[in-house]
C-alpha cells in the first residue's frame, strides 16, 4: 500500500483510527497458551509428558551447536524411557531460509512423524512451527503462508524448549522465516501455531555465550516495550508486559555477566515468555520492522538489531507515550512513583541505554549502508503501517533519520556525509552516552 500521495498528518490520524479498530476486533481472537513447565530439569519433564501423547514419531528439531552441546540428553532420555520413537533434524542455522525448512519438511514426511518439539532458539522454534504448517496445507507454498491465517488446515502440534531467552516464540502465534531470494524476512501468523507445551528450562541455558545472552535478553525487553506503549495493549497484556521490564532489569545483567546463574536464567526465561504472551496479543513497533530489514538485507541477528533501534525509537515516540515510559521506569526501579511522568520517562530511556552499554551492546550496524537507507525505511515503513499499532507516526524522512543514526561513526567517513536532519539532530541532543561509539558486525 503506497499511501506518499496523502499529507502525513491525515495519513497518521488515518492509521491510527484504522489500527486502534483492528486492535479492538483482534482481542476477540481467542490464543491458547501452552502448558509451561519451568525449572532445571523441566525438558526432561517435557519429553516425559509427550512421550505419553501416543504420537507415532517425534520430530525433534534443533542446531547443530545445541546437539553438540548434550542439551537434547534429558530430552531424548525422556522420550526414550516413554517408549516415543523420535528422529533429530539438527541442521537449522539462525534465520532459518526458506529453503532449509523445505529439507525439514521433506525429513518430517520420509520418517512419518506426526508431531514436533522444536529445541532451540526462535530459529529453531519458528522453523518448527513453519514445517508444522507447511505439512498440513501441502498444496501451499511457504511464501505463501506468510502473512495473516493462509492456511486452511490446523498445523501438526508443535512442543517447544527454548534455549535463549528472548523471542518468546514458545508462546506466540508468529514464525518468522527468511526469504534469501528476496533478501527479506517472512512472517506466518496463525493462532493454532503456538505450542501446545514449554519447558523453561535454564539449565540448557548457561552455556549461552553472553552476547547472545545480551542481544536476546533485548528482543524480549524490545516486545515487552513495543507491546506497552502500542495502541493494542489491554490490561492483561500490560501486566505481561511490565513484569517483564521489571523482570529483565532485575535479571539480564547477571544472566550476561555470571552466566551460570541458575535463578537469573530462569527469570530471564519467565520474562521472555511473558513478554511474548504481551506482544503476540499487542503486537510490536518500528523497533522490530527497522530490526526486520536489517536482519534480511544485512542477517544482523534479531536481537542486536532491535537493541540498536530500541533507544532511538523511544525518543522519537516519547512526547506520545511519556506516561507509559513513565510507568515502565519505575516498574525497572529506575525512578519512584512521586517523581513527574517527564522526569521518569527520560530515566526510562537513560536506563535502557545504560543497561544496553553494560551488557556490551553496539550503538551502530557496521554493515549498513547509506544508499540502502531509503529503501529499508520504506519496507519498514510498508511492514509497520500495515500490521503494527505504533503509538507516533514515522515519515519516510524521519524514519530515514532514524536509521541514519545508527550508521557507523564518522571516522569511516559515512556519518559526516550525512548529517542528520531535524527530527534526528533533536533525538541525538538528548542522547547522553559521550564514549566512542560501538559498531555491530553483522555474522555475514
Ligand atoms: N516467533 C516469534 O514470535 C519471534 C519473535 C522474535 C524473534 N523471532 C525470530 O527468532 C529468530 C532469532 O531467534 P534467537 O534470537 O532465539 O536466536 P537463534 O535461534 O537464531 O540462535 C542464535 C544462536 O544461539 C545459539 N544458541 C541457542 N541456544 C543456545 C544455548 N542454550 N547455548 C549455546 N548456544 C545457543 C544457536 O546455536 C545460534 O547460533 C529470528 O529469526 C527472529 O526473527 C521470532
Ligand atoms: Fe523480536
Amino acid at each position: 500500500m503506497n499511501l506518499d500521495f496523502i499529507p502525513a498528518s491525515t495519513r497518521a490520524a488515518g492509521l491510527g483510527a484504522m489500527m486502534k479498530g483492528a486492535g479492538k476486533l483482534l482481542r476477540f481472537i481467542p490464543i491458547s497458551q501452552p502448558t509451561l513447565l519451568v525449572g532445571p530439569g523441566a525438558s526432561g519433564r517435557l519429553g516425559q509428558a509427550v512421550a505419553g501423547f501416543g504420537h507415532l514419531k517425534i520430530l525433534v528439531v534443533t542446531d547443530a551447536v545445541i546437539a553438540k552441546l548434550g542439551l537434547l540428553k534429558d530430552l531424548t532420555d525422556a522420550l526414550t524411557a516413554g517408549g516415543a520413537a523420535y528422529v533429530v533434524f539438527d541442521e537449522i542455522t539462525p534465520d532459518a531460509p526458506i529453503p532449509l525448512i523445505e529439507r525439514g519438511i521433506a525429513f518430517y514426511r520420509e520418517h512419518g512423524c506426526d508431531a514436533i518439539v522444536a529445541v532451540g532458539g526462535g530459529s529453531s522454534i519458528d522453523a518448527s512451527k513453519a514445517i508444522a504448517v507447511s505439512i498440513a496445507n501441502p498444496k501451499k507454498s511457504l511464501r505463501s503462508l506468510a502473512g495473516y491465517f493462509k492456511g486452511l488446515n490446523t498445523p501438526m502440534p508443535v512442543y517447544a524448549v527454548p534455549t535463549t531467552a528472548g523471542t518468546g516464540s514458545e508462546v506466540t502465534v508468529a514464525a518468522v522465516i527468511a526469504d534469501p531470494e528476496r533478501q527479506s524476512k517472512l512472517v506466518i501468523v496463525d493462532p493454532r501455531m503456538v505450542p501446545k507445551m514449554a519447558a523453561l528450562d535454564p539449565s540448557l541455558c548457561t552455556g549461552l555465550p553472553p552476547h547472545i545472552t545480551a542481544a536476546t535478553g533485548i528482543d524480549a525487553l524490545t516486545h515487552a516495550v513495543e507491546s506497552f506503549v502500542g495502541n493494542w495493549a489491554t490490561p492483561y497484556t500490560d501486566s505481561m508486559a511490565l513484569t517483564a521490564v521489571g523482570l529483565i532489569f532485575d535479571n539480564l545483567r547477571t544472566a550476561c555477566h555470571q552466566g551460570s546463574d541458575l535463578q537469573a536464567r530462569e527469570k530471564m526465561l519467565l520474562a521472555s515468555t511473558y513478554a511474548g504472551i504481551a506482544f503476540t496479543r499487542a503486537n510490536v513497533g518500528y523497533v522490530h520492522a527497522i530490526a526486520h530489514q536489517f536482519g534480511g538485507r544485512y542477517h544482523t541477528p534479531h536481537g542486536l538489531a532491535n537493541a540498536i533501534m530500541l533507544p532511538h525509537v523511544l525518543r522519537f515516540s516519547l512526547p506520545d507515550i511519556t506516561d507509559r515510559l513513565a510507568a515502565l521506569a519505575v516498574r525497572a526501579r529506575l525512578g519512584d512513583e512521586g517523581e513527574s511522568e517527564d522526569v521518569l520517562a527520560q530515566k526510562f530511556i537513560d536506563g535502557v541505554v545504560a543497561l544496553e552499554r553494560d551488557l556490551g551492546i553496539p550503538t551502530h550496524l557496521a554493515s549498513l549502508q547509506e544508499a540502502d537507507i531509503p529503501a529499508l525505511a520504506k519496507a519498514a515503513l510498508h511492514e509497520a503501517h500495515t500490521g503494527y499499532p505504533v503509538p507516533r507516526y514515522l515519515t519516510q524522512q524521519d524514519c530515514e533519520d532514524l536509521i541514519r543514526l545508527v550508521l557507523p561513526p564518522p571516522a569511516t567517513g559515512r556519518a559526516a556525509r550525512n548529517a542528520p536532519a531535524p527530527a534526528a539532530k533533536a533525538a541525538a541532543k538528548k542522547k547522553t552516552a559521550t564514549r566512542k561509539p560501538r559498531v555491530a558486525k553483522t555474522s555475514n
